[in-house]
């Protein structure tokens, strides 16, 4: 890994908000550019050189995304506008198809706003229930937890595979084999764990898999539902227009493409879909081991570090991943946020949308470092130097 490679570096910056959004290394602003300055046409429409480019380039990240998660086939593989989009689709267009009133879906008090509110509005409208597996005194799901509250009437979990506050990594194989045991469904929410460690949905048994191409240093706005392909052909499109029908008559009848391309109305986010494809080809040349060691070497410094500061508290001492949440006593996590950028460092506050986390923490609001490949340990004392300096937090905040 290059730091020269992100153009964003080159300022006097130093970036701890990984987990909002990564940065983006030049190979693949320039693969964006070049989609926009050499070859610009639609995908999947036309019969000209420039268009069949275009094609090759799209589809050859379908592929890519198939390697990179271990699907069976790249017909598994629906580009979305992210995460959200990903799992408002297996809700609204699987789940409300295959359950019904009383089943229950199963989710944790740490998911992100988007694996919560989907559920509850499911609840409202065909009467499922939705519950929470308990978690340990480290708010981390252990397989055990999760065992406890499933029922005869469960149907689906649905959880992150890395939370993005307390930074607890599931062992999405063990829990996976149980549930495929079982005949529950698995949905799993990789936006905090895919470009930071390996998944494998076959290993894991996952059935349905979404994830965000800004969060593994792709652009914004592009996203992948992974889906077997059996559940798939269940899932109802959520959009219909052009690109996803076959044919349509006046008398009504028509006829949709098999899938993915059926859940691919209207044109699609293209250069997203061509970044995302050299984001991987970015990540693969790294190494998502590497990428997991180096998270892992920089979480265990950054805690020492701040564990050493008097007044300051460490909320998740136990992170598996590269999220840390702390506070400085007695001040508003916001004001820490602007005290930091005063030394030109970014890090995020508040609850980080998920917003069930205070029931179990006891904490509305926090700040929260998130690490990624190109964060160094010489960005970490910058941090911790800001941060002694933290008594004085109000002559520099206000
Ligand atoms: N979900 C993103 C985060 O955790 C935005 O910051």
């Amino acid at each position: 890994m290059n730091r020269e490679d992100f153009e964003m570096l080159k300022q006097d910056i130093v970036y701890f908000d990984n987990s909002a959004t990564t940065l983006k290394p030049k190979a693949v602003v320039d693969v964006i550019n070049d989609y926009y300055t050499r070859y610009t046409s639609n995908a999947h429409r036309g019969d000209y050189k420039t268009s069949l480019k275009v094609d090759t380039m799209y589809e050859s990240t379908r592929e890519k995304v198939k390697t990179f998660i271990n699907a069976k086939s790249s017909s598994e593989i629906v580009f979305t506008s992210g995460t959200t989009d990903s799992l408002n689709m297996v809700v609204f267009g699987f789940a409300k198809n295959v359950l019904n009133k009383g089943d229950e879906v199963v989710i944790t008090k740490t998911e992100h706003a988007s694996n919560v509110l989907p559920w509850l509005e499911l609840e409202d409208e065909i009467g499922i229930k939705v519950k929470y597996a308990p978690l340990d005194e480290n708010l981390k799901l252990q397989s055990e937890g999760l065992k406890e509250v499933i029922t005869p009437k469960t149907k689906i979990v649905s959880i992150a595979h890395v939370t993005n506050t307390i930074g607890d990594v599931r062992d999405l194989e063990i829990i996976g084999k149980f549930l495929k045991e079982k005949g529950i469904y698995f949905v799993v929410d990789a936006a905090q764990s895919a470009g930071h460690r390996k998944i494998d949905v076959d290993k894991m048994n996952i059935d349905f898999l979404a994830f965000s191409g800004h969060k593994m240093l792709g652009p914004t706005g592009i996203g992948v539902l992974y889906g077997k392909k059996e559940l798939l052909d269940k899932m109802r499109p959520m959009k219909y227009g052009g690109g996803m029908n076959t044919f349509f008559e006046s008398d009504g009848s028509r006829e949709y493409k098999d899938v993915p391309f059926r859940f691919e109305a209207g044109t699609q986010n293209i250069e997203g879909v061509i970044g995302l494809g050299t984001a991987i080809d970015y990540l693969n040349n790294v190494g998502l081991e590497i990428i997991e060691k180096h998270e892992h070497e920089l979480r265990t410094y950054l805690i020492s570090k701040l564990k050493e500061i008097e007044n300051v508290e460490v909320l998740n001492p136990n992170s598996d991943a590269g999220n840390v949440l702390f506070n400085i006593k007695e001040v508003f996590p916001q004001d820490t946020a602007v005290f930091l950028d005063h030394y030109n460092i970014c890090v995020r506050a508040g609850n980080h949308c998920a917003k069930l986390l205070k029931d179990e923490l006891g904490i509305k609001n926090t700040c929260r470092i998130s690490l990624y490949l190109y964060n160094t340990k010489e960005e970490i004392d910058r941090l911790i130097e800001a941060l002694k300096n933290s008594k004085n937090i109000f002559e520099v905040v206000i």
